[in-house]
C-alpha cells in the first residue's frame, strides 16, 4: 500500500506483555506485572463507583471540552482553565504536539534514553529526531541536550523523572535549561512520575510555567493514581498553545468513564497518599533486593528500579516469566544488559526475591 513514507523510520512501541498472554502461554495463574509502572494498589474506589455510575451515559457523547475535570485541575494547580488540555493518555499529547510544532524542516530534540513515544511522535510528522547523549548515570545531561538543539529545533522533550532509568533533573540543571533554550522551541517537560519523587532538590516546572510561555508539562492519571486502561492524562501550557492544541486534538477522544474517574481521583487524596507511601517505602526495598541478586541498579525517583542484569536480560525476563513474574527487559529502549522492575506491593516484591533467588541464586 503506497503510505507516509515517514511511518517506514518507526520503530514501533513493544509495550509490556499482557497478563492475559504470559498466562496463557505458560498456564499459569496470578502472574506479578512489574513491567509497565502501574500502580499495584489499583485505581482509587471513588475512581471506580464514579466510572460505574457514568456507564448509564452511555449512549450520549461525552464532554469534548471536559468542563468539570479542566477546572478542578485548573484549581489544583493554580492555574487559568485555559492552560489545560486533555488527553488520552499524556501519549496522545505528544503526538498532537508533533502535528501542531513539526513538519520535515524542523527537528525535536531527546535524550538518548527516555520514553519511546516520543520518536514515534517527530517520525510520525517527517521532523528530524536528534538524539542527545545521556549523561554519565545514563540520565539527561543538560550539556548534550542544549548541544543538540538548534535553530530548528521546534520541540525538546524531557521526562522528568525519566523512563526508563528513573533518574531526574534537579532546580538548577533545569533552571539552566530553560534559560538557555531559545524561544522558539518548546521544552515538553513530561511529569509522568511526578508523583513518586522524594529528592529534596527536584522541582516541578508548574513553578516556571508563568516565566516561560514555551514551556509545557505534561501529567498522567496512568501512573500514580492507577488509571492507565482509562486512558487519560493532560497539558499545561501557554493558553496560545492549548488553543492550537486544541485544533487538532479530535472531539470526543477521552471517554465520559475515563472523565468521570479522573474527577474522583483527583479528590481521593487518600489513595494517592499511600500509593506514594507504598512506592517510597518500596523501593529502596526493591532497590536491596535487586542488588543482593547482582543486578546493579541505577538511583530512581520513580516507581520503578532499572539496573543492569547479571545474565544477558532476554534470559532473565523469560526465566522470570516461567515463574509468573512479568519485568521488562531494555533492549528497545537502547539497554541490552539492564532490566527495569516496577515497585510492587510488598508481597509482590517477595515474590521476586524468591523467584530472583531460584533464577539468579
Ligand atoms: C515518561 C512517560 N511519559 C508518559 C507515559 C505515558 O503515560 P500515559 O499513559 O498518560 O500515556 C509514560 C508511560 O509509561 C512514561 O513512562
Amino acid at each position: 500500500m503506497p503510505h507516509n513514507p515517514y511511518l517506514d523510520t518507526i520503530r514501533p512501541y513493544q509495550p509490556g506483555k499482557p497478563i492475559e498472554e504470559v498466562e496463557r502461554e505458560y498456564g499459569l495463574h496470578s502472574v506479578i506485572k512489574l513491567a509497565s509502572n502501574e500502580n499495584p494498589l489499583g485505581p482509587s474506589p471513588e475512581a471506580v463507583r464514579a466510572a460505574g455510575k457514568a456507564l448509564t451515559q452511555a449512549a450520549l457523547y461525552p464532554d469534548s471540552a471536559a468542563y468539570t475535570l479542566t477546572r478542578k485541575l485548573a484549581e489544583k494547580h493554580g492555574v487559568p482553565s485555559e492552560c489545560l488540555v486533555i488527553g488520552t493518555g499524556s501519549d496522545q499529547l505528544f503526538m498532537l504536539l508533533a502535528l501542531v510544532l513539526l513538519n520535515p524542516k524542523t527537528n525535536a530534540v531527546i535524550s538518548e534514553f527516555t520514553f519511546p513515544t516520543y520518536a514515534i511522535a517527530v517520525h510520525s510528522v517527517g521532523a528530524e529526531l536528534r538524539v542527545a547523549r545521556a549523561g554519565s548515570g545514563l540520565g539527561h545531561e543538560v550539556d548534550h541536550l542544549l548541544t543538540a538543539v538548534d535553530s530548528a529545533t521546534r520541540i525538546l522533550f524531557v521526562d522528568n523523572p525519566n523512563n526508563p532509568i528513573g533518574s531526574y533533573l534537579g532546580r538548577s540543571a533545569l533552571t539552566r535549561l530553560l534559560d538557555a533554550v531559545p524561544r522558539d522551541t518548546l521544552v515538553v517537560l513530561d511529569e509522568a512520575y511526578y508523583e513518586f519523587v522524594d529528592a529534596p532538590d527536584y522541582v516541578s516546572g508548574l513553578e516556571f510555567l508563568n516565566r516561560y510561555p514555551n514551556l509545557m508539562i505534561t501529567r498522567t492519571f496512568s501512573k500514580a493514581y492507577g488509571l492507565a486502561g482509562f486512558r487519560i492524562g493532560y497539558g499545561l501550557a501557554d493558553p496560545a498553545l492549548v488553543r492550537l492544541i486544541q485544533r487538532v486534538r479530535l472531539p470526543f477522544s477521552v471517554s465520559h468513564l475515563a472523565l468521570a474517574a479522573a474527577e474522583a481521583a483527583l479528590d481521593d487524596a487518600g489513595h494517592l497518599a499511600r500509593t506514594r507511601q507504598l512506592v517510597l517505602s518500596e523501593r529502596p526495598r526493591l532497590t536491596a533486593l535487586l542488588e543482593k541478586h547482582r543486578i546493579q541498579t541505577l538511583p530512581s525517583q520513580a516507581n520503578f528500579v532499572t539496573g543492569v542484569s547479571p545474565v544477558p536480560s532476554r534470559q532473565l525476563f523469560e526465566a522470570l516469566l516461567k515463574t509468573g513474574i512479568i519485568i521488562r527487559p531494555l533492549a528497545a529502549m537502547g539497554l541490552p544488559d539492564h532490566v527495569r522492575v516496577t515497585v510492587g506491593l510488598p508481597a509482590q516484591n517477595q515474590s521476586l526475591g524468591k523467584a530472583l533467588e531460584a533464577v539468579l541464586g
